[in-house]
This record gives structure tokens, C-alpha cells and sequence, in this order.
């Protein structure tokens, strides 16, 4: 296209790269399934998912936000537990996990009577629905706040994974330069009406990816101080060695509670996914 002013740079520039994108999309749509949704993956490692978060919450993006990415993982039938149950369904190891949460409005009140979804990748870093070896819900739960706001629970102490690089995402973090690691963390969802359904993460401050997660998703608000005890007794009789607590307060905005939808809706079948791993360049 011969350019007759500035105007015109910008539309002969789109139009070059319009049918390598659509290509793209289509390569994204070919590798989604119901087991694995690609286009939430590219979203994320754009940074695309982390920067309409941050739009659309803390005030819309004044004030510092609990709020995170959803991920594909979430299953919306999780099942209801009371306050204190473990998280563990099926032979998991890892070190035992104690968290205490609570919820609050923007003016520091307790909401009593959220719904707070858990779920979390095992050590081996594979969620349930990835992962054959594990029970149907293991590392998930749905628990409701009391009087002052407050749930708690018990798990494992999760680990980073990579994320899959065998379609377009993987392609575009080759050509980047990039590593495909997301740091170990806790997913939650919360919801109560009167409220907006508040999506989050809490990071562990010990993970080694924390400043290079592929899907951009660290805020400083965002990294959970998990604490080892070696020494006290920890909260359960059966727990003998060192455990870790996790004390964390997600603040919610007033809205509309709506749930998402699903990313995916079916647990992979056959052998766990062998995942590759790319190493960061010049790292
Ligand atoms: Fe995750």
C-alpha cells in the first residue's frame, strides 16, 4: 500500500498482520478442547487476563486489588465442606497446609456467607482434572464464611507446573525467549450476592518464579505469606513433622455476583500430560 499520510499507516500495518492473527485464532481454537482451553492460556501469556483484571477491579484500578486470574481449572460443583476439613481426597504428598481466610468489604467489615471455592494443584504440579492418578475433586472444596468473615481448612502446600507448550502458546514463548513456569499458589473464587464475584490467587513467597510467571499474574497484594513451622505442634494431632499456615484477607467490592463460565468441562483423559519445560533465555 503506498501511504499518502499518517492516517494510512496504521490500517496498511493491520492489514498486513489481519490474516497471520486470524490464523492464529484458528490454530488456538484447533488446540482448544473440552479438557484444554488454549485461548485462556494465550490470554494469560499476553498478559492480556492480568491487565482487564486490574482494570476491572480495586475501584477500577485506583486501589489495590485481592482480585486474580481464573484460570482454566475451576470446576463450579466442587463440594461443600465444613470449616476445618481437608482438601485431600486421594493419596497426595507434599507438607501439610493449615489456611485460615477471611473476606471483607471495602470498608473492613466481615461478609458472612460467602461461598469460597478452593482448588490447587497437587505437588506434582497437576490439577485433579488433569491428573488420572488423583480422586475426582481432590485439592477442592467449597467452604462458607461464618459470622466474622472467616473460613479455614487443610491441605498440601501446592508447587509451581508449567503450563502446556505444545500449541501456539508454547510457539510464542520459543519465540520470546520465555520460560513457561507459574509459581505455586492457591486459587479461590468467592461468591455472595450484593457482591462482585471475586476471582483470586495467593502466591508462595518462596517460589523461585515468582518474578517470571508466564502468565503475569504476581502482585505484590498477591503473595501469601506462608509460614513453616518446624518446632510447634500443628493444629492436627496426626501431623508429626513440619506443616505450613497461610493467614490471608481478600477484600470484595459491591456488584453483581455472577459466575463465570467454565473454561474447560472435562477431566483429561488417559496418562498424565508430560509437560516441557523452557528454560528463560540468558537464564
Ligand atoms: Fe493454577
Amino acid at each position: 500500500m503506498i501511504i499518502n499520510s499518517q492516517e494510512d499507516v496504521t490500517p496498511a500495518v493491520l492489514a498486513e498482520i489481519a490474516q497471520k492473527a486470524v490464523g492464529y485464532l484458528v490454530a488456538l481454537g484447533q488446540r482448544t478442547t473440552e479438557s484444554h482451553n488454549e485461548v485462556v492460556l494465550m490470554s494469560g501469556s499476553l498478559g492480556f487476563s492480568t491487565l482487564i483484571c486490574l482494570l476491572n477491579n480495586g475501584n477500577r484500578g485506583a486501589t489495590e486489588t485481592t482480585a486474580n486470574l481464573l484460570g482454566p481449572f475451576w470446576r463450579p460443583e466442587s463440594p461443600r465442606m465444613p470449616n476445618g476439613a481437608s482438601l485431600v481426597r486421594s493419596p497426595t504428598p507434599g507438607v501439610p497446609m493449615f489456611v485460615k481466610a477471611w473476606v471483607k468489604d471495602q470498608d473492613g467489615k466481615p461478609v458472612a456467607g460467602a461461598d469460597v471455592d478452593i482448588w490447587h494443584s497437587s505437588t506434582e504440579g497437576y490439577y485433579e482434572n488433569q491428573d488420572p492418578a488423583q480422586a475426582d475433586m481432590n485439592l477442592r472444596g467449597k467452604f462458607t464464611t461464618d459470622a466474622d468473615g472467616h473460613i479455614h481448612f487443610r491441605s498440601i502446600k501446592p508447587a509451581g507446573y508449567p503450563i502446556p507448550v505444545d500449541g501456539p502458546v508454547g510457539d510464542l514463548l520459543r519465540q520470546q525467549g520465555r520460560a513457561n513456569m507459574r509459581p505455586a499458589h492457591l486459587h479461590f473464587l468467592i461468591y455472595k450476592p450484593g457482591f462482585k464475584t471475586h476471582v483470586s490467587q495467593v502466591y508462595t513467597d518462596d517460589d523461585p518464579n515468582l518474578e517470571t510467571d508466564s502468565q503475569f499474574g504476581v502482585t505484590r497484594r498477591l503473595i501469601g505469606h506462608y509460614v513453616l513451622h518446624d518446632k510447634e505442634p500443628a493444629p492436627a494431632p496426626d501431623v508429626k513433622g513440619p506443616w505450613y499456615e497461610l493467614d490471608y484477607t481478600f477484600e470484595i467490592e459491591p456488584g453483581i455476583a455472577k459466575l463465570p463460565r467454565a473454561p474447560i468441562t472435562a477431566k483429561a483423559r488417559g496418562e498424565r500430560p508430560a509437560i516441557e519445560r523452557l528454560k528463560r533465555a540468558g537464564a
